[in-house]
């Protein structure tokens, strides 16, 4: 089989088994944004799930992706709906703020902050009322965590702010991130674990998620997090928000990283049965062979015409399977509460009796 150059970054490959099939090999850009680990796990998700988990869309260039959306689309504005995230801190605010009686003080762990923005008027809240130890931003995406950084400290100047990259997916928050010097002042000190901008509902694999905070928790600690409720495969097929507008920005990225060619493939949103979420995919019309053979790799990724790779999705809970799912994990639900949109919900858990 004879090797057909195009351009600099793709050849065709051409017999009579194998029909024509581009090659392409992600920009250098790209190798430079993840770390050796995330590349094999990438790779094999490609492989395997046939998905490009969205986790690894808020790296590199994909920060201002969804800054930009978040700035344009989700920042309150007097012409458009409020922020779900800011309308249910406010009105939980009670709730959260009387519920760890057994300490005088608070950390707030805000994983996957993005770009902290929900959490500004809820730390000012409780700055008011002298509750904060300190803020502590972990991202996936260090370039979210430079802009977090940047926000935080700019609002909140007298507040220690604390950062690292960590992947919420992959394991347990280390308690050196949050502990003080003396026994004492932690025994004085409660977390409490934010999961805000309906996260939960992207990720590959919730109950690795909610068993990773779990281990992450002490007993006067919280956790709390936003979904939708209601039914996937019930969806409308109408398009907004973050499956339009965050979906649009990622597809332009990963088809420019991925060198793939916008005549060569489709975006598809749909509700996959398989994963009872509702998914964005780049469907490909023609074979495309993914090469990566740089940082020491060397796999290569068929992909048939008519295929799809999911590059995005969301699952929205009912509310009996998020009960059996947190408890599954050793964590019981103490509070939910609903949007005045409905759908949006914020959940705040503890730990499990049994698990004390
Ligand atoms: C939908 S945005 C929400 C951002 C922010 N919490 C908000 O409400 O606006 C998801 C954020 O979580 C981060 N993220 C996604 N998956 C993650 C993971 N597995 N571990 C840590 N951070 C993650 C992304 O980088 C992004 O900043």
């Amino acid at each position: 089989m004879t090797p057909q150059k195009i351009d600099s970054n793709s050849q065709v490959y051409s017999d009579i088994s194998n029909p024509i099939s581009r090659i392409v090999e992600p920009s250098s850009e790209f190798y430079s944004i993840f770390s050796q680990e995330e590349l094999v796990e990438l790779i094999q998700a490609l492989e395997l799930k046939r998905e490009f988990p969205l986790k690894y869309s808020y790296k590199g260039r994909g920060a201002n992706i969804w800054n930009n959306f978040y700035q344009k689309y989700v920042v309150p504005k007097w012409y458009q709906t409020p922020n779900v995230e800011i309308e249910l801190l406010k009105k939980n605010f009670a709730y959260i703020n009387g519920n760890y009686q057994d300490c005088n003080k608070i950390n707030i762990v805000d994983v996957g902050c993005g770009n902290s923005y929900p959490v500004k008027n809820f730390i000012s809240q409780l700055d008011k009322l002298g509750k904060i130890n300190k803020y502590i931003a972990l991202d996936i995406s260090q370039e979210l965590l430079t802009l977090s950084q940047a926000n935080f400290t700019k609002w909140f100047p007298s507040i220690e702010f604390n950062s690292s990259t960590f992947d919420i997916e992959a394991s347990s928050i280390p308690a050196d991130i949050w502990q003080n010097s003396t026994a004492l002042q932690n025994k004085d000190i409660a977390n409490i674990f934010l999961h805000l901008g309906v996260t939960i509902a992207n990720h590959q694999d919730r109950n690795r998620v909610f068993q990773n905070f779990k281990n992450s928790m002490g007993k006067n600690d919280l956790l709390v997090f936003t979904n939708e409720i209601g039914s996937n495969s019930q969806w409308d097929g109408k398009v907004r928000g973050g499956c339009k507008y965050h979906v649009d920005g990622i597809y332009t990225w990963i088809k420019n990283e991925m060198e793939i060619s916008s005549e060569d493939c489709e975006l598809v949103r749909k509700y996959d049965v398989k994963t009872d979420s509702i998914t964005a995919n780049i469907k490909f019309h023609q074979n495309y062979t993914l090469s990566f053979s740089k940082l020491g790799l060397d796999r290569q990724i068929e992909i048939l015409k008519d295929e799809e790779i999911t590059i995005w999705r969301h699952h929205k809970y009912q509310m009996p399977e998020l009960i059996q799912d947190l408890e599954k994990a050793g964590l019981k639900l103490v509070h939910s509460s609903h949007s005045k949109y409905l759908s949006p919900i914020m959940v705040i858990c503890k730990l499990a009796d049994s698990e004390i």
